[in-house]
């Protein structure tokens, strides 16, 4: 389903060559799941937005990243215009999980707001989208109540939820998921003496505190 083949991604800056990627080689076939592990810099975010032509203007992609999705045409994702890569790939072919989705997430809509409008651009009717935007909301575990909330209301977890949410809507056959895990999940300290702590759920007072 996608084939990238010596995938290189190089940024030039006033006095220095960053080379991001180099000779990356990578099959996916569809019902995979392929982790790309490795230490900070070391390019996995600038492979996730080479492959949907999202890099800024100084950088330079070589080598070839072909998508043959189960149906539908194959795409070119490293040589192909800008308008297709909006039009048919960006969302619709290739879901992306942004690494930072409380800052990718716009302000000025709730979470409803935006999985509805992404599941009307994508074929539901106005009479489906409510019902259908709760359905993901709670596949990806947020609770359909917060979707009531703008991005900035959103804890760290709850703004991964929801921007995976705003991913998976279209049902890409593809989806990239740029470090979605960092912030869910659940955290308590058991101290051998004391009371017992959830950390990522406790209010900022008692974490200051206590
Ligand atoms: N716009 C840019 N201009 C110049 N260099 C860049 C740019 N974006 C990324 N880089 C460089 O490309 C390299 C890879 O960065 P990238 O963001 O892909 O790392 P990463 O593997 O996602 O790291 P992390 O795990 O910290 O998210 C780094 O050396 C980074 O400094
Ligand atoms: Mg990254």
């Amino acid at each position: 389903m996608l084939e990238v083949d010596g995938l290189t991604v190089r940024f030039e800056l006033r006095d220095a060559v960053v080379q991001a990627v180099t000779d990356l080689h990578l099959t996916i076939h569809p019902g995979e799941l392929l982790a790309v592990v490795g230490e900070s810099g070391c390019g996995k975010s600038v492979l996730a937005h080479a492959l949907l032509g999202l890099l800024p203007g100084n950088a330079t992609v070589t080598g070839h990243a072909h998508l043959r999705p189960p149906t539908g045409a194959q795409v070119d994702l490293v040589n192909s215009s800008e308008r297709h890569l909006a039009r048919a790939v960006r969302g619709r072919a290739v879901g992306l999980v942004p690494q930072s989705p409380a800052t990718a997430l716009t302000p000025v809509r709730t979470g409803r707001r935006l999985l509805e409008e992404t599941l009307r651009a994508h074929g539901r009717t106005r009479r489906e989208a409510p019902a259908a935007a709760e359905r993901v909301a709670d596949d990806v575990g947020l609770d359909p109540a917060d979707l009531d909330r703008y991005a900035h209301e959103l804890s760290g977890g709850m703004a991964q939820r929801l921007a995976t949410a705003l991913a998976l809507a279209p049902d890409p056959p593809l989806l990239l998921a740029d470090e979605p895990t960092t912030v869910t999940g659940h955290a308590h300290l058991r101290p051998p003496t004391g009371a017992q702590v959830d950390l990522v759920n406790s209010s900022e007072r008692h974490l200051a505190r206590a």
